[in-house]
């Protein structure tokens, strides 16, 4: 763990997303090459539409910019509307002009192994990692039991995850498998950002960065990266708010 600890930015949900994004773009300015891996799920939702919006105003140019995609179901077909590349080209990539090179994870052929091992070789000497954090802890499909040092991997999902596949997102059919990012990669990038957001995310944030590192929290190994940068918005710092307790004989 670095001395001075994670950098922890806690901003109003209405700020939010501009303040990813100004980060982000600023980043994009200084370094053109910018070799990024990027999440899904619903937390970047509100920054990819920020950055589409600032492209189309001119924003700076993705086009030398590489985008790594952090994990992805097995066994979905492709075009899925669950699919992780569906998601972010449809959220992000495709609003970008020129984009950026992709680079998916091909979960299509018949070798999920081998695909695996080749997005690992991809996933290597990232400039930046950006990732949401799960309710279980997990980053990326880094599921609990997942260790600092993983590769990039097949791997078998939490059965929360699997729901979030059809429950969240529209899947065909339940996933049970992935291929994810491994911490060890994730822990090798120049730089990492963790973005939280909403209330429901308040226990597992305190987890992941106040107890002691652990398997049960794959999120509290981030904490050994010397430059990682935690994005909250209020709610996920703050927790739910409490109810005030009704005073004796009021009504109802
Ligand atoms: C998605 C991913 C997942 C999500 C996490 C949080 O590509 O890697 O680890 O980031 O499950 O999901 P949301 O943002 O939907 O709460």
């Amino acid at each position: 763990m670095s001395s001075g600890g994670p950098r922890l930015r806690v901003l109003p949900a209405s700020a939010w997303a501009a303040t990813v994004a100004d980060e982000l773009l600023d980043r994009l300015a200084a370094e053109p090459r910018l070799r990024v891996c990027l999440p899904t799920g619903d937390t970047p939702v509100p920054l990819y539409a920020e950055l589409a919006a600032r492209d189309a105003a001119r924003s700076p140019s993705w086009a030398q910019a590489t985008v790594v995609l952090l994990d992805e179901w097995a066994g979905l077909p492709p075009g899925d509307p669950a699919r992780c590349d569906v998601r972010l080209r449809r959220q992000l990539l495709d609003q970008l002009a020129p984009p950026p090179r992709f680079v998916p994870i091909d979960v299509d052929g018949s070798d999920d192994e081998a695909a695996a091992r080749a997005h690992d070789a991809a996933a290597r000497g990232l400039d930046l990692v950006v990732l949401g954090l799960g309710m279980n802890g997990h980053v990326g499909f880094n599921e609990p039991g997942s260790r600092p040092d993983d590769p990039t991997r097949l791997v078998r999902l939490a059965v929360s995850s699997r729901e979030a596949a059809t429950a969240r997102y529209g899947a065909a059919l339940t996933p049970t498998a992935g291929i994810t990012v491994g911490l060890g990669r994730i822990l090798e990038a120049t730089e990492v950002w963790l973005l939280v957001t909403g209330e429901r995310k308040a226990d597992v944030l305190r987890r992941a960065l106040r107890e002691p590192e652990g398997v049960d929290c794959p999120a509290s190994y981030l904490r050994r990266h010397p430059r990682l940068t935690v994005f909250a918005d209020e709610a996920a710092v703050a927790g739910p708010r409490r109810r005030r307790p009704r005073a004796p004989g009021s009504a109802a």
